[in-house]
């Protein structure tokens, strides 16, 4: 067995802030649009608490995101934007062998000790919708936001185009979306651990994976 450090401490630490605020975002969104308990007395403010926790994550995981999108291009080479957007041929042959692997059509995984070419594709593809979701937000917040300008750049120029229906709508979906992204990578996660033997959900607390020796280089 060799041991190698993959995940450095932004990408671990962004990984679980994101974890955290997703959750809180979700269960406060889905309150904010259909308010499912009530405060004890007319003093307590739930809808206004749950507002306060929604906005105030929301500024967290956008911070985080901020620092993520920094580390494509100051990270080690497993953290790299190259490594979510396959440019290389050897990215591309991963990729396809990755998927091949998930469609029963290949017997192994190709030895990826970063992200494999399909799951920095898809986390490229999940980073996109956070910045939809981040937009259709922005456009919410500033009907009730003074401050003008800045959540009008933000995602505000999109209520005059698609109506306020349909941007909480589309803040809807993508919530879902990102919730089925969830479900598909925590089961792959434990999946390959047990398959794999590689530690990878520790991976992203302690930032090593474990590789059979005959892989290693
Ligand atoms: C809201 C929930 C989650 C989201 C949005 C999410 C998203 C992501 C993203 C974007 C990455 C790429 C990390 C990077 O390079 O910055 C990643 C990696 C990873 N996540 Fe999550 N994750 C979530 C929850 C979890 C949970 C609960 C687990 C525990 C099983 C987990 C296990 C992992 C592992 C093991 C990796 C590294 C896997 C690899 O090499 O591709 N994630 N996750
Ligand atoms: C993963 C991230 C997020 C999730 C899952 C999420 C989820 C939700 C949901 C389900 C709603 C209810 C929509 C409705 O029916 O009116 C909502 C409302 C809202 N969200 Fe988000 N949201 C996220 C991120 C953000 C961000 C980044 C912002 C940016 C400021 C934001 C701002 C708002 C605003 C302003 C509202 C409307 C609040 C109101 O009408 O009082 N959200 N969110």
């Amino acid at each position: 067995m060799a041991r190698e450090y993959i995940w450095e401490v932004p990408v671990r630490v962004t990984h679980w802030v994101n974890v955290i605020t997703i959750l809180a975002l979700s269960i406060t969104g889905l309150y904010i649009g259909d308010p499912f308990a009530q405060g004890a007395d007319e003093h307590s403010m739930l809808m206004g608490k749950m507002r306060f926790i929604h906005f105030l994550c929301a500024y967290i995981f956008i911070a985080s995101l901020i620092v993520r999108v920094y580390w494509w291009f100051v990270g080690n080479k497993y953290a790299r934007l190259d490594q979510f957007i396959p440019v290389s041929g050897e990215r591309w042959k991963n990729l396809i062998d990755t998927a091949l692997f998930y469609g029963f059509m290949k017997k192994d995984l190709p030895h990826s000790p970063g992200h494999t070419g399909l799951a920095g594709l898809t986390y490229f593809f999940l980073m996109i919708l956070f910045v939809f979701e981040i937009m259709t937000g922005f456009a919410l917040y500033s009907q009730s936001h003074a401050g003008g300008a800045i959540w009008t750049l933000l995602g505000g120029w999109m209520l005059p185009v698609l109506g306020q229906g349909m941007i909480r709508f589309l803040h809807h979906i993508i919530m879902w979306l990102i919730i089925v992204f969830v479900i598909i990578h925590v089961y792959i996660s434990v999946h390959n651990q047990l398959i794999e033997k590689n530690g990878l959900v520790w991976s992203i607390f302690n930032g090593y994976k474990n590789f059979q020796d005959s892989h290693h280089h």
